[in-house]
């Protein structure tokens, strides 16, 4: 990808003895995601990236699925970053630069900076509704650390240039977001973790684990309804990208545990046949007939580790909470 679209914001100067830097590479090539957009929902099956979740409800949404009873990942990974920071802070060094990838409202960051003491704290997200805001708030409770965020798409390319220098870096990927890649794009992304890894720097990840179904699919069909919500969203965000005029109401959300695969699948089941226009295209719809959505790839833990063995990670950590319902790895 171009990295020539790059532009610099500059945000609460008078907040930190740092300014916050943003470097913004999502618009390197717009049109060229717009048409992958497109042919993906005029195919059949119709698909959308999940990384059209993140419109600024979309964020927002997504902070509430956190705080839901049946979503057990984030106080799971939370509880389990609480009790092990000591060790976890020793594995992964202090006064590193620290790179949170898909960082989001940075929530999770923001319980290790005390004690990780980094010099140097990048947000990386293709979102900006959810790193911007959160960004400031970082700046006011930790005014010593040089904060930097990058809105980019990494699952196209995960270009640092600018944001961190050579020196020692904890990469740190928490929320199991590496389930929403499959196995074979995980193995890459991990790779270039890897490759951006020099001397002193490490890999600190959260991913969630294989369990029962009933607590796999609880998760992602809450009472509430609000991944439901979460789910329809991501229509009016393809609808302000692509001139388009889906009606969310329209769609159903389902998402259950796909066993042979190892992952739950979200989808958007349309509840009538009908017809959608996107930028200048007709795509009908019959009733029954299924967007998907998302994968979240669920691992044992022995299978991640192997994941990262093969991206040339070797000495590795894991830390779990006593149900074994999610799993922290730092690899170096
Ligand atoms: C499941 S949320 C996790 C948020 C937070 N790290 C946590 O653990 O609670 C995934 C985050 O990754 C971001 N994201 C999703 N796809 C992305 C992509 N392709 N490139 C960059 N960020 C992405 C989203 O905007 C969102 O903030």
């Amino acid at each position: 990808m171009a990295q020539t679209a790059a532009s610099l914001h500059w945000l609460n100067e008078r907040t930190s003895r740092h300014a916050v830097r943003l470097i913004d590479r999502l618009q390197a090539e717009p049109q060229g995601e717009r048409a992958a957009l497109i042919a993906a929902i005029l195919a059949s099956p119709a698909s959308v990236s999940p990384k059209y979740f993140y419109d600024a409800i979309g964020c927002t949404l997504f902070e509430a699925i956190c705080c839901l009873p049946e979503y057990y990942p984030t106080r799971t990974e939370r509880s389990i970053l609480t009790e092990h920071r000591a060790e976890i802070v020793r594995v992964a060094g202090t006064n590193r630069q620290f790179v949170d990838l898909g960082a989001g409202d940075c929530a999770k960051a923001s319980m290790l900076l005390p004690a990780l003491q980094p010099r140097r704290y990048i947000a990386v997200d293709i979102a900006a509704p959810a790193i911007v805001p959160a960004l400031s708030r970082l700046a006011l409770a930790f005014p010593r650390v040089e904060l930097v965020g990058v809105v980019t798409d990494f699952s196209a390319e995960l270009d640092l240039a600018d944001a961190i220098d050579a020196g020692p870096t904890t990469f740190f990927y928490p929320g199991s977001s590496i389930g929403n890649f499959d196995p074979v794009d995980a193995l890459a992304l991990l790779l270039r973790v890897r490759e951006l890894c020099g001397e002193g720097s490490g890999l600190l990840i959260g991913v969630d684990t294989k369990k029962e179904r009933s607590r796999l699919e609880a998760a992602y069909n809450d009472a509430l309804g609000v991944t439901a919500a979460f789910n329809r969203n991501l229509l009016n965000h393809v609808n302000s990208i692509v001139d388009g005029d889906f009606d969310p109401s329209a769609f159903g959300h389902v998402a259950f545990y796909n066993e042979a695969q190892g992952r739950i699948e979200m989808h958007l089941e349309a509840l009538s046949a009908q017809s959608v226009q996107i930028d200048g295209h007709e795509r009908a719809f019959d009733a029954g007939e299924r967007i998907h959505t998302e994968n979240s790839y669920k691992y044992e833990p022995e299978e991640f580790a192997d994941l990262l063995r093969r991206a040339g990670f070797s000495q590795i950590s894991l830390w779990q909470d006593d149900a074994r319902d999610f799993a922290v790895f730092h690899a170096k």
